[in-house]
């Protein structure tokens, strides 16, 4: 299994070690999982770059994965990094123990609004967020096979463009923090007795705070209905609203997801 071309720097570090290969994540990144490291290839894009970035940013400001080597080389990026321990947020440890994940996450979400922002090298804010959308709807790069099934069709919008405009004209008030930007349970980790690490950062930056806390509460909804196990829980999503101690506001909730429907 070692046809995969590497950089130097990486091959030497990686060379002969045994790992095994992750197919949890949507993105299409090849991920290998070492004892201690993990790789991850991409074909390049801005969220590559950025991922790097980021890491390097809020490396000792909160737990990420440190940088161990990375390069880019014929259209991917190769990101070497430390493996964050504990399991993630969708182990069916914590599934089963609904009131633990909510606090956890709630926590997890807390301590990404106490980072100092202000010198923070990138930016997801509406606008920023809103011009790359109009960018994927003009390049028609929206997932169709990938949205709500209300999204689009009767009773929703008519297609990409027609959310992106109603979008544009209703953007809600903005709260910035350090936003993860795909805070779904399997890109945040836990041990038994707090939080591990953030990992899959590439749209991480200062946005708004409903921003993660519609893509938790979509996550919780999705783990625990099914979706990606073969069994229903019995877990209400909005206990997630009382562990955060905010009161839900639709209205944001439902643009943040209907923004990520063009992602
Ligand atoms: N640094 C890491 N430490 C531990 N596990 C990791 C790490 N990076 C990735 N993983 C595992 O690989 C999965 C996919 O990686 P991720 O960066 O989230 O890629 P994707 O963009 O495809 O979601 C994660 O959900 C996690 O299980
Ligand atoms: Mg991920």
């Amino acid at each position: 299994m070692t046809d995969l071309w590497l950089p130097p720097e990486i091959e030497k570090k990686t060379a002969d070690l045994s790992y095994t290969e992750n197919s949890i994540g949507m993105s299409g990144a090849l991920v290998r999982i070492y004892e201690d490291m993990v790789l991850k290839v991409q074909s390049s894009a801005p969220w590559t770059k950025r991922e790097v970035t980021i890491l390097k940013w809020l490396c000792g400001k909160i737990p990420v994965p440190e940088v161990i080597a990375c390069g880019e080389q014929d259209g991917k990026t190769y990101l070497l990094m430390t493996r964050v321990k504990g399991k993630m947020a969708c182990d069916e440890f914590f599934l089963q123990r609904p009131e633990l994940l909510t606090a956890r996450l709630a926590e997890a979400m807390r301590m990404l609004w106490d980072v100092d922002i202000s010198d923070c090298p990138i930016s997801r804010d509406q606008e920023t967020e809103l011009a790359e959308a109009r960018l994927r709807v003009e390049w028609g790069l929206v997932d169709l096979d990938n949205v709500e099934p209300t999204t689009f069709g009767p009773g929703g919008f008519k297609d990409p463009e027609a959310l992106l405009h109603w979008l544009e004209r209703n953007r809600p008030s903005y709260e910035p923090v350090l936003s993860h930007g795909d805070f779904c349970l399997p890109n945040v980790f836990f041990t038994e007795t707090g939080i591990s690490g953030f990992i899959d950062l590439g749209d991480a930056g200062v946005g708004d705070r409903w921003r993660d806390i519609a893509l938790c509460h979509r996550s919780l909804r999705h783990n625990m209905s099914g979706k990606y196990a073969s069994k229903e829980r019995e877990i209400d999503a909005d206990r997630l609203f009382d562990a955060l101690g905010v009161k839900p506001d639709a209205e944001k909730l439902r643009w943040y997801l209907l923004l990520d429907e063009l992602f």
